[in-house]
């Protein structure tokens, strides 16, 4: 049997620790349903790499991840030793935009033992995905500046948008809605102060939704989206957003759930033309680096959405069951993480995961 060939790379900080516990989870839940995988680790987007070399990925790292299905991702990032620009653009953000991983997808559910900061809200309450753009829109770089340091100072910086690019990211999120029970997607726009580009989105978005007939849709104007996340989460089920919108609530969504230690996400090329890139939402966390003390699950949970992204929707599933399952037994009986009010250490909680793994039916 072939298997698939994951490209491990956990950077810096904390993404040293719960890489390895994503993996302990990774390899109970495949071995469990006969999955199997090649796994290569590599150095590099990392400030240890960045010390020796000068780089934070070698010259040839294109062709070196490129035969690879997936890329198990940590974190990068070690402003004491490199400015924080420099190993994000010289790493993560040229693997997203040279592999084309134009879907950021981040799933928000509260979780059974996780407490939202929002009051009142129960597991059940919170469970959507937001999609963004990750590669267009707002983020371009066409623009400039003139009269600089005069009274006649002048800056411009452009947003593209792209029919294709428009239209893949709207496709992928209608194909998710429709995969949901509640098949309802919510586009995020502002064509009411935005009155070139985003009108356009809009009318994609209908042109769109002509080949989803089951998929309900609405828009909301960004400012007031932002509001119903907070006041009702419950509304959502798929989120749909350019790419400085889809950057906001996907930190805010994240947020409403609970801990930033759980969530996590998925940079997606959907044709698989190359491979596609999973991490969890946090950084490399130097302030508990080194502790044995950061929360795995949202390196576990990407091991599932990776699993899903494979072709493996009923490991994935087994998988997040349980995350859930020892999340839900609270800190008084699972050795859960700091963040989440327990005693427990990366590695307790994950072995605790991929017993479960083993256990669950
Ligand atoms: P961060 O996410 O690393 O940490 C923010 C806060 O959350 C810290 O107090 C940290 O201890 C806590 N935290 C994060 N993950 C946790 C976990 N798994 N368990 C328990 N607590 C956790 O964000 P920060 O501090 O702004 O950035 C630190 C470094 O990480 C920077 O170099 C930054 O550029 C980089 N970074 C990298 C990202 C990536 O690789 N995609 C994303 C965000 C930041
Ligand atoms: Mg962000």
């Amino acid at each position: 049997m072939s298997g698939h060939r994951i490209a491990v790379i956990p950077g810096d900080g904390i993404g040293k620790e719960v890489v390895p516990a994503g993996l302990e989870a990774l390899h109970a839940t495949a071995s469990r349903f006969g999955i199997s995988l090649q796994l290569d680790e590599f150095g590099f987007a990392s400030a240890d790499y960045w010390q020796r070399h000068g780089t934070m990925m070698p010259a040839d790292w294109e062709e070196t991840l490129r035969g690879y299905d997936a890329v198990f991702f940590g974190a990068v990032g070690w402003p004491e030793v490199v400015p924080d620009h420099v190993s994000l653009w010289g790493s993560l953000l040229q693997i997203r935009r040279t592999f084309d991983q134009y879907v950021n997808l981040r799933p928000c559910r509260l979780m059974p033992g996780v407490r939202s900061p929002l009051a009142d809200r129960e597991p059940g309450d919170i469970d959507f995905v937001v999609v963004r753009e990750n590669t267009e829109g707002e983020y371009s770089s066409v623009g400039g500046r003139v009269f600089e340091g005069t009274e006649r100072e002048t800056v411009l910086q452009e947003t593209v948008m792209t029919r294709t690019g428009v239209d893949r990211v709207l496709r992928f999120a209608y194909e998710q809605a429709a995969r949901r029970p509640a098949r309802h997607l919510m586009s995020a726009t502002k064509s009411n102060g935005i009155s070139i580009s985003m009108p356009y989105w809009d009318e994609r978005v209908a042109e769109m939704g002509g080949r989803f007939p089951d998929v309900r849709v609405d828009k909301l104007h960004i400012d007031a989206l932002a509001a119903q996340f907070v006041l009702h989460p419950d509304r959502f089920d798929v989120v749909v957003a350019s790419n400085l919108f889809g950057d906001i609530l996907s930190d805010l969504g994240p947020a409403c759930a609970g801990t930033l230690g759980i969530a996590p996400s998925a940079n997606i090329n959907p044709e698989r033309d190359h491979p596609s890139l999973f991490e969890p939402v946090h950084g490399s966390a130097p302030d508990i680096a080194g502790q044995g003390i950061a929360n795995p699950v949202g390196q576990i949970w990407c091991a599932s959405m990776m699993l899903e992204h494979l072709g493996h929707p009923e490991a994935a599933a087994h998988l997040l069951g349980a995350i859930e399952d020892v999340l839900a037994l609270g800190p008084a009986e699972a050795p859960l993480t700091p963040d989440l009010h327990g005693k427990g250490t990366t590695v307790e909680l994950a072995r605790a995961i991929a017993d479960r793994v083993r256990e669950r039916s």
